[in-house]
């Protein structure tokens, strides 16, 4: 991975150097343990934090951000929705002055930024803060500009962005993002809208899954009008009709009915069937799947999909109703990916807990030759 841009030291004494990410409130342990897993896998220690909506990751001895920047990936994180790296922690933030020391730290931490973004912790109780970040978006955007510090994310896709996350009125984290190594948005949140004849809300999962775990060509070239998927535990049909408003056929698996537009779609056809005993008459494009099961009975019925051959790809989605969530992500992960390899069938497989995702992660694995 290229150095990350802009990067310099903050005077000693005000060094809070962190790895922080947004995660679903619930989640923070396992954030913060996920964390803290690939620190030590690149020969990292350190400390953990958990707190509402976010995880947090101080290494010991302290580490320069642009070596921790370096060491994590973004796409290689379930749980975290939001991958930012923190050099300061501002308090005593005063009302009213709070834009000189925010800009202060700015400027000691890159000296450049493409964009700010002025956020806080995905949870109810941080709910109030949105107001406060709200109005000092416009005051913030003009002293980072008049100090040189914001440019045109346009100019340069790569300067990192600014992000200002508060913790409570007067303190604050200063961090940074990396637009190749990170969400896309604020927050990692996507604003998606079920749109106008969707059977249910799901559909706005695989809509989330596709814009994260796909890059742009791969949807492109992968979600093309007339390609064919199976959708096993498809009802109410949500994914089925997302699949087929991009003009996919889809077989739709399930016992229970299809609702709304999918059940009058001409690209879904329904079949009453197990969707673990179901085998399509022809390899399809994709098979997706939602079936609420054991995680590693749905992880077995994808690997035996890609070794058949029965599909290209595959989206799917693993429910975490045990207390060992992020033990039995890794363990499905492990399983999947030694299946495979002992078939020397090459993949991509990515897990991501999506902000549509409440207890449960969608994974993607896609053959490679
Ligand atoms: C979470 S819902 C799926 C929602 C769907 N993805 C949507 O977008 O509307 C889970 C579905 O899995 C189905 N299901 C559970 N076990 C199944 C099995 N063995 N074979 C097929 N469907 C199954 C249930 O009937 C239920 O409709």
């Amino acid at each position: 991975m290229a150095r990350p841009v802009g990067l310099c030291e903050l005077p000693r004494g005000s060094r809070e150097r962190a790895v922080l990410v947004h995660c679903r409130a619930g989640f923070e342990r396992e954030a913060a343990d996920e964390l803290a897993g690939h620190a030590a896998a690149r020969g990292m220690s350190g400390t953990t934090e958990a707190r509402p909506g976010l995880a947090l990751f101080t290494p010991a001895p302290p580490v320069a951000l642009a070596r921790i920047a370096a060491a994590l990936r973004y796409a290689d994180l379930v749980f975290a929705r939001q991958l930012l790296f923190s050099s300061a922690l501002c308090t005593g933030l005063l009302v009213g002055d709070r834009v000189a020391p925010l800009v202060a730290a700015a400027r000691a931490q890159a000296n450049r930024y493409g964009e700010i973004v002025i956020e806080t912790a995905d949870t109810e109780a941080s709910k109030p803060l949105l107001r406060l970040c709200r109005g000092l978006a416009s005051p913030l955007r003009q002293a980072l500009r008049s100090a040189g510090l914001l440019g045109d994310a346009h100019v340069d896709p790569a300067w990192p962005r600014l992000h200002i996350i508060f913790l409570r009125s007067d303190s604050a984290r200063v961090g940074l993002s990396y637009p190749g190594n990170s969400s896309p948005w604020p927050m990692g949140i996507p604003r998606l809208r079920a749109a106008r004849g969707a059977p249910s809300r799901a559909g706005l999962k695989l809509e989330e899954a596709f814009l994260t775990l796909l890059t742009a060509g791969e949807r492109e070239e992968r979600l093309r009008a007339g390609m064919v998927a199976v959708d096993l535990g498809a009802a109410p049909g949500g994914w089925s009709w997302e699949l087929a408003r991009r003009g996919l056929s889809v077989t739709a698996v399930d016992n229970g009915s299809l609702c709304g537009e999918a059940s009058e779609s001409r690209l879904v056809r329904q079949v009453r069937a197990d969707g673990f005993r179901f085998r399509p008459a022809r390899p399809v494009d994709w098979m997706v799947c939602d079936i609420v099961d054991r995680p590693d009975r749905v992880t077995d019925l994808v690997a035996r999909w890609l070794l058949e051959g029965w599909c290209r790809q595959c989206i799917f989605n693993l429910k975490l109703p045990m207390k060992r969530r992020l033990e039995t992500v890794w363990r499905c992960r492990e399983a999947i990916g030694q299946t495979l390899a002992a078939a020397r069938l090459r993949h991509r497989l990515t897990f991501k807990h999506l902000y549509h995702d409440r207890i449960e992660v969608t994974g993607y694995i896609t053959r490679l030759s």
